[in-house]
């Protein structure tokens, strides 16, 4: 089964409208991000996490999917998933899958949970970092460069064991991703190689882009309507 944050606020995204609800090529990015994850066969249920004041119209926007249920997010992404985790059925396998992360490519959903399904706990794709990252203070004096050759971009959707992920939410501390509390509790956590086409759409210049890709993709199009 698949979680599907889009509670979200788009604030850097800068519309006038919650990002999930966004459209690209007439699709609002949630649709697409829930249609990648019934396209790639793998997924049996989707619970989608909304702005509660949206649910109704996120229930209209996938109401002839089967299998997907819109509950209400919370006030940071964390929460989001933890209400999601509240309101999924009995699975044994879990995927957390961003709205904002709407073209997809099935093929990468199905590749983790491929490596789900050869026993891995704890699999996320991730790609290998084009910048240079450097740490900084608070004065923004460089403390460091970190070997980019050992750091990787991480991308969802992220995939574990049921229960393992209940685990790491229950630890009740920060984490900027889902694999990341699933650290914090010392499981191994696997890295395969993601998609660039699993972008976040996060600023406009990222809308542009998906504008485009979608445009030069005959398939998404034909989802899209
Ligand atoms: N998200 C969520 N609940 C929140 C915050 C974020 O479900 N309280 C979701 C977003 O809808 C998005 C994903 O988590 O699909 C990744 O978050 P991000 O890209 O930061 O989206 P927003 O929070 O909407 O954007 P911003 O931070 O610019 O406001
Ligand atoms: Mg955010």
């Amino acid at each position: 089964m698949a979680l599907v944050p889009a509670a979200g606020q788009g604030v850097r995204l800068g519309e006038s409208m919650p990002k999930a609800f966004v459209p690209i090529g007439g699709s609002p990015m949630l649709t697409l991000a829930v249609d990648g994850l019934i396209a790639s066969g793998v997924v049996d249920h989707i619970v989608i996490m909304v702005p509660a004041e949206l649910i109704e119209r996120a229930g209209a926007l996938v109401a002839d999917r089967n299998s997907v249920s819109v509950v209400a997010g919370g006030a940071e992404r964390i929460d989001s998933v933890r209400a999601g985790l509240a309101a999924a059925p009995q699975a044994t396998h879990i995927l957390v899958h961003d709205a904002a992360r709407a073209l997809t490519p099935p093929s990468l959903i199905a590749r983790v949970v491929a490596a789900l399904r050869t026993g891995q706990r704890a699999v996320v794709p991730g790609l290998p970092v084009t910048d240079t990252v450097k740490s900084v203070d608070a004065h923004g004096v460089v403390t460091g460069t970190p070997d980019r050759g050992g750091l990787r971009a991480i991308q969802t959707p992220q995939g574990f064991e049921a229960q393992l992920l209940r685990e790491a939410y229950a630890l009740d501390l920060p984490a900027t991703d889902d694999a990341g509390l699933v650290e914090r509790l010392g499981a191994r956590v696997h890295v395969i190689p993601g998609d660039p086409m699993a972008f976040k759409i996060t600023t406009p210049l990222d809308l542009r882009l998906a504008d485009e890709l979608l445009a030069d993709r005959p398939a998404a199009r034909a989802v899209a309507r």
